[in-house]
């Protein structure tokens, strides 16, 4: 799947507003109003290890906060981010046999670097209204990809065809097979903000009793 438009004009992200959230999600939201009108803002690097241990890195769009697709409350102390991604992707067996992950999200204006450590759980089911919701709120460009021949098996020059989706197909009220959407559940971020000199780094961590947790530390 190729590079993928994200909607800016949908209201995303709205929950890393809310009172109590931690102090990393009102910068990032700091960072994603200042770069609004850019939509590499919202590619970051999701790095997982296959079975092997070996490491694989690529980019994806983060989408919004899980709130905005599913009516079940979460604590302003649980931020959970969506992506979607396709089950027949390296990453989908890769997220299956070790869900935890590192996300890298780098704002180019503001300056601000920060690595997102947690859980990832995928939602493939059918007749999920989170899933169908996700669905219903990419653009066509970002549909297209599910319904391409499997990723990695080698191309046929001869069968070009086969990459031409019908409109109707991606309109089409339910999802394909292959759409899969990603929660990330953020445990610990590492915010470095490479303004000033000396530059500022914070660390902070989740503790199922005590919340978040932010330490200032050397950058
Ligand atoms: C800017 C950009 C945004 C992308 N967004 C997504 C995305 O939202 N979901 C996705 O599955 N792949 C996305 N891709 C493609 C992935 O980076 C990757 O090439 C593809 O998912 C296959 O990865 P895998 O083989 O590691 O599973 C994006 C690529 C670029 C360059």
């Amino acid at each position: 799947m190729g590079p993928i438009k994200p909607e800016l004009a949908l209201p995303a992200f709205q929950e890393l507003s809310h009172m109590g959230v931690p102090a990393w999600a009102t910068a990032i939201k700091t960072c994603l109003d200042k770069t609004a009108a850019d939509p590499a803002s919202r590619y970051a690097q999701l790095a997982t290890v296959d079975t092997l241990g070996k490491p694989h890195l690529r980019n994806l769009v983060i989408r919004g906060c899980l709130g905005e697709l599913t009516i079940a409350s979460t604590s302003p102390n649980a931020i959970d981010f969506w992506m979607v991604t396709d089950q027949r992707s390296s990453k989908f067996h890769e997220l299956i046999s070790q869900p935890e992950v590192e996300v890298c999200w780098y704002f180019a204006e503001p300056r601000e670097q920060f690595r997102l450590t947690g859980m990832v759980t995928m939602d493939m089911v059918s007749d999920s209204p989170t899933r169908l919701k996700a669905w219903q709120s990419i653009s066509t460009q970002a549909k297209v990809g599910f319904y391409w021949p499997k990723p990695l098996e080698k191309r046929d020059p001869f069968n070009e065809k086969s990459f031409q989706v019908g409109q109707d197909e991606m309109e089409s009220a339910n999802p394909p097979e292959s759409f899969v959407v990603l929660t990330l559940h953020v445990t610990k971020v590492d915010h470095l903000i490479l303004r000033g000199e000396p530059q500022n780094r914070y660390i902070h961590s989740f503790h199922p009793v005590h919340g978040w947790n932010q330490m200032e530390v050397n950058p």
